[in-house]
């Protein structure tokens, strides 16, 4: 059976299962999240990761707010308050903010037409928009492998950071979504996964899930993506992101930035792919996206071990921005947009899909 990162289980009493991905690759384990205080924790702790990922979570996460309450009322105010706490586990990716906000506003919605309606009919409009919300990240995810397999050529070799893949979402990833559509289609080439320090979502989860799929993926350090490109080795740069300003300037994890300027040094095209939902119009600029600091430890330990004196300084930003003009062409489920600048991005965004 297929991977699925997060899935939703039951009716509007149920509960959200996903893959613990704090444990891989060593062990494939599934943690239940029954409240929102253990859904907080998992986005937290990026046992639930990848920006579409916690989107589709948080939106079943208000599903969870709102179980034991059996009064109409007080519903839409305990809904706000936990809304609040779930938009802000995570600072950088806007879907988790675009998510919530979508669910809210169905209840919203609801109650504004019957303010009577009963607590029972608030909770499947959530769980509606909730599983609405995870059905169209799958077709999304579809979508954005179709548009972009095209610029996988045979032979290619492709760079990769970070996990855009099966795990950031819940469908078939963003950027990895396009790998594994240019290998249905009989493609043959090479994946280079960056190990993507400090927490290694590169040569843990992408080199896991491309292994799974057979595809012939390399795990390389981060600083060794600059002497590859100059042998020759790497073709294309595909990642996903967090959140795209008005202009193209795209937060992704720490590292892609510096990619993008290889990328651009050697000739080699680069390219994000990432849905709708990871666009915030309402930003100018990169300059404008908050940037999420994590805690230290994670750069002075690899698997718990410190890897530095104690007491030295440490800083730890976990996403960094690439200005529009680094990037080839921003792959969209509404379509590519080359060269992206405001103008082209608000067009894709004119026509409702
Ligand atoms: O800190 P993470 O692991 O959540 O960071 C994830 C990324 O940077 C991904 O590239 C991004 O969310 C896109 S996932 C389709």
């Amino acid at each position: 059976m297929k991977t699925q990162a997060i899935k939703w289980v039951g009716g509007t009493n149920g509960f959200l299962e996903a893959i613990d991905q704090t444990r891989l690759p060593q062990r494939l384990v599934m943690i239940k999240i029954r409240n929102v205080k253990t859904l907080i924790d998992a986005i937290k702790t990026l046992a639930v990761r990848g920006a579409p990922a916690i989107g589709v979570a948080a939106a079943y996460g208000l599903v969870l707010a709102i179980q034991k309450t059996g009064n109409a009322k007080n519903t839409l105010a305990l809904l706000r308050k936990q809304a609040r706490k779930i938009a802000s586990s995570r600072p950088t990716a806007v879907n988790l903010s675009w998510a919530v906000s979508r669910v809210q506003q169905k209840a919203q919605a609801l109650v504004s037409k019957n303010p009577q309606a009963a607590v029972k009919d608030l909770k499947a409009v959530i769980l509606n928009e909730a599983h609405k919300i995870h059905r169209q990240d799958v077709a999304m995810c579809r979508q954005i492998g179709r548009n972009g397999e095209k610029f996988i050529k045979n032979g290619a070799g492709i760079l990769t950071h970070c996990n855009a893949g099966l795990l950031a979402t819940a469908g078939d990833g963003t950027a990895l979504s396009v790998i594994y559509e240019a290998k249905k289609r009989g493609k043959k080439f090479r994946v280079y996964a960056d190990e993507t320090r400090p927490l290694l979502q590169g040569s843990r989860l992408t080199a896991w899930e491309l292994q799974n799929a057979e595809i012939d993926t390399t795990v390389i350090c981060d600083n060794m993506a600059g002497a590859l490109m100059r042998q020759g080795k790497i073709s294309m740069v595909i990642t996903g992101a967090d959140r795209i300003a008005a202009n193209g300037d795209s937060a992704n994890k720490i590292g892609t930035y510096s990619l993008s300027v290889l990328a651009k040094a050697h000739k080699i095209p680069f390219y994000i792919a990432a849905p709708s939902s990871t666009f915030d119009l309402k930003i100018k600029n990169g300059s404008l996206i908050t940037i999420e600091e994590r805690p230290a430890d994670e750069v002075a330990k690899i698997c718990g071990k410190r890897i530095t004196p104690k007491g030295v300084k440490i800083e730890n930003p976990a996403f960094d921005i690439t200005p529009a003009q680094n990037i080839t062409a921003i792959i969209t489920e509404r379509g590519v947009i080359k060269n992206p600048n405001a103008r082209k991005i608000k067009n894709i965004f004119r026509t409702r899909k």
